[in-house]
């Protein structure tokens, strides 16, 4: 059986795509199989993991049915395969708004392929619209990515009092896997004090590993391939390697 994560926050520029991808690649690399659903109308990781040409996305899964099995293509990495955003999921956004049963669609999509892969990992929009909501009633846990600085912080209760709303309503089992600290600026005293709010907040959620500010990292998406392709040797595969390994022994043990 699959763990289903998904990776949210509705703030925009959070380093949502970027987690998704690099954690995704770096489980792939560790030997594990791996799905990345692309549930995001900007079809960010989608660009960044694949060199191809793909013609069927999510957006056909929600709006005609299509299994999702036959969206899904193999990304650059060995072992992490993807299903593809595009465009189409706003107007699939505006349909399953009028649909009595939208929370459950990705749900429903996913159950033919929850043997196949020991981790699916879904990358949400900037938003708590029906996409995300559709992608935490598929999953298994979220993992909340928060960018250290104010704003990004102040909008977490808001996310977590979604979550606690849709435990009662739709996904009564829902884990919150944790928080991780990214675009970490050690040079600012804002960026150590966001650390420690958010620690002192959620004690035991928050990630000891940090995704610290990473030029190599904005890089990367433009190369269309992850950290650990496109700069193997650099200091910051040794970080997103350290989280995954992190996830791992939260998940595993
Ligand atoms: N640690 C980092 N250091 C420097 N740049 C980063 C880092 N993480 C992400 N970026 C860059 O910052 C931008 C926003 O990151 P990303 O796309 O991962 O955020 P997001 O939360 O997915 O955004 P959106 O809400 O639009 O989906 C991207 O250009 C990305 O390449
Ligand atoms: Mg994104």
């Amino acid at each position: 059986m699959s763990t289903v994560i998904t990776i949210a926050n509705q703030k925009g520029g959070v380093g949502k795509t970027d987690l998704a991808v690099n954690l995704s690649a770096l489980l792939a690399g560790m030997g594990r199989h791996v799905l990345l659903i692309d549930f995001d109308p900007q079809a960010n990781a989608s660009y960044y993991l694949t060199q191809d040409e793909y013609t069927l996305s999510t957006a056909d899964v929600l709006l005609d049915g299509i299994p999702l099995e036959e969206i899904i293509v193999k990304s650059c990495v060995k072992g992490l395969d993807i299903a593809p955003a595009s465009i189409g999921l706003s107007a699939a956004q505006l349909h399953l708004a009028s649909d009595v049963n939208m929370q459950f669609k990705l749900k429903k999509a996913l159950s033919a392929i929850k043997n196949h892969y020991d981790y699916i990992l879904i990358d949400t929009p900037p938003s708590l619209g029906p996409l995300t909501i559709n992608a935490f009633t598929a999953a298994d846990g979220i993992l909340v990515p928060v960018q250290t600085h104010f704003f990004p912080v102040h909008g977490l209760s808001d996310l977590l009092k979604t979550v606690d709303e849709l435990r009662e309503v739709v996904n009564p089992n829902l884990l919150f896997y944790g928080i991780v600290l990214t675009m970490y600026d050690r040079r600012t005293s804002l960026a150590k004090e966001v650390q420690q709010v958010v620690t002192a907040r959620f004690n035991g959620k928050v990630f000891k590993t940090v995704i610290p500010v990473c030029v190599k990292l904005a890089e990367a998406p433009s190369h269309r391939k992850p950290i650990s392709l496109y700069a193997p040797s650099n200091k910051i595969g040794k970080v997103y390697t350290q989280l995954t390994e992190e996830f791992l022994k939260r998940l595993e043990n």
